[in-house]
């Protein structure tokens, strides 16, 4: 059990990659805050869960760009759990397909807010007791960070920040035992992934295209993704720190 008797908080952990995290982290014996946007799917995961193990999982409602009642939540399920081994900055969004010329200033500051200044917020709040445990930031980011992706400036600008962001504070935390790593996944079998082929003409074969980027011909179940952060999150990955690891099944090989 790489997660026994320590605890997580996962932000946006109601579905998709974040549910697949909470999933994950679950089997490996750990104890969960599970912060999300959305009651009913994750009062719903929480009490499945909590069934199968007795008060294993605390769901808060929080949004994550609301930062003074994302701070309140930390603190909530650090005295709820006794200590914090781990953060998931996971909450994001993706806006469909826009031109730079379509995506005004305020549309960008809003993202920023969700998908990166989130991210900083959940590790400054979180450091002080990551620092008591030696424990781990684990930051989900994007292939479009370093690829870039068509009609996408301002969601690839903000998963590029979490990157950097990672590795300036991989140098900061270290010298604290705080290792600070990065997961960039190509195409996951989400909720956010079905919603965004529903704006296009032809969703299926939309979904067929993203499938077949990858080697394998399919995208990555959250699950997968939960697996590679429970690594980062453990003793096994003891040495590694500022990575930003490319969980993309091969979909940036054959340049
Ligand atoms: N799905 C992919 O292919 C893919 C690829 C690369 C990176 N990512 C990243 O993974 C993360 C999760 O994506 P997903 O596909 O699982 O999305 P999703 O929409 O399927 O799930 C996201 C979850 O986060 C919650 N959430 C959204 N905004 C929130 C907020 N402000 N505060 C709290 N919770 C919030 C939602 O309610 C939902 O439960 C995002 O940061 C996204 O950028 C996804």
């Amino acid at each position: 059990m790489l997660f026994d008797n320590r605890t997580v908080i996962i932000t946006g952990g109601a579905k998709g990659i974040g549910a697949g995290c909470v999933e994950v982290f679950h089997a490996a014996g750990g104890n969960i805050g599970l912060l999300d946007l959305d009651r009913e799917a994750g009062e719903q995961l929480a009490a499945g869960l909590n069934s199968i193990r007795e008060n294993s999982v605390r769901f808060l409602e929080c949004d994550v760009s609301d930062f003074t009642r994302f701070k309140i939540c930390i603190d909530e399920i650090v005295e709820h759990f006794g200590q914090l081994n781990s953060i998931i900055n996971n909450a994001g969004t993706h806006p469909p397909a826009t031109a730079i010329d379509d995506f005004s200033l305020e549309q960008m500051q809003n993202l920023m807010t969700v998908n990166f200044l989130s991210t900083y917020a959940g590790a400054k709040y979180a450091l002080p007791y990551l620092r008591k445990t030696r424990g781990t930031i684990i930051n989900i980011s994007s292939m479009t960070a370093i690829l870039g992706q068509h009609l996408s400036t301002a969601y690839s600008a903000t998963k590029g920040a979490q990157v950097s962001f990672t590795k300036a504070l991989a140098l900061e935390a270290g010298k604290q035992g705080v290792r600070v790593n990065a997961v960039l996944p190509s195409n996951v079998d989400t909720p956010l992934m079905h919603e965004w082929a529903e704006t296009l003409d032809d969703p299926q074969s939309a979904l067929e295209r993203v499938a077949s980027l990858q080697v394998f011909n399919r995208m990555a179940t959250p699950q997968e993704i939960g697996q590679v952060c429970l690594f980062l999150a453990s003793d096994q990955s003891s040495f590694l720190t500022g990575q930003a690891i490319e969980a993309d099944g091969g979909a940036a090989l054959d340049y």
